[in-house]
């Protein structure tokens, strides 16, 4: 498999919490590298490992063409407040606008299995700040005020309700179909 599927809303996987990274070993490198692959083609900034199924604590990014992995990620400072439009992979076609600090700095450890201190602003410090948002199993969602939460999650209901009827639909008629 050259890629990975990207698990949507209402996949528990997305709430659960991820556990430390323990082994950076040829197994890790190889599911670093196809996560690469699912983020370029969805196409995405970044992507955490629940998005694909694994409860790890680490997540690829490419950020002004500058690609890396980062492993058991914390914010040591955050400052400032940012608004802004924030969408997410795991949940397509919708964005929010969403205040978060502004600048962080985050510690954690590199593909080579090397400490790292990130400092990053705006867009980037905000890519890190949702990556890590996933490895604690949160959602943008849970950034939202209620109403707007509410409005939400009834569009992602009705859109699945859609796409499931659609696919049923189409293995009624599959044998049916003419070219
Ligand atoms: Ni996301």
């Amino acid at each position: 498999m050259s890629s990975q599927r990207i698990r949507q809303y209402g996949d528990p996987v997305l709430n659960t919490k991820a556990s430390d990274v323990t082994d950076i070993d040829g197994k890790f490198v190889k599911l670093c590298d196809n996560m690469f692959v699912a983020m370029y083609d969805a196409p995405g900034i970044g992507l955490a490992a629940p998005q694909v199924g694994v409860q790890k604590r680490f997540f690829v990014y490419d950020y002004d063409d500058e690609p890396g992995v980062l492993i058991n990620p914390t914010v040591t400072e955050a400052d400032g407040e940012w608004a802004y439009e924030e969408g997410c992979l795991s949940v397509p076609g919708l964005s929010f606008e969403i205040v978060r600090p502004k600048r962080i700095f985050v510690t954690g450890i590199d593909l080579n299995g090397n400490d790292v201190t990130l400092e990053a602003d705006e867009l980037f410090s905000r890519l890190i700040q949702h990556e890590i948002d996933h490895l604690d199993g949160v959602l943008l969602l849970e950034h939202l005020d209620d109403d707007q939460r509410r409005e939400a999650i009834k569009e992602l209901n009705a859109r699945k309700l859609a796409a499931d009827a659609e696919r049923a639909q189409r293995s009624t008629a599959g044998g049916l179909q003419l070219p």
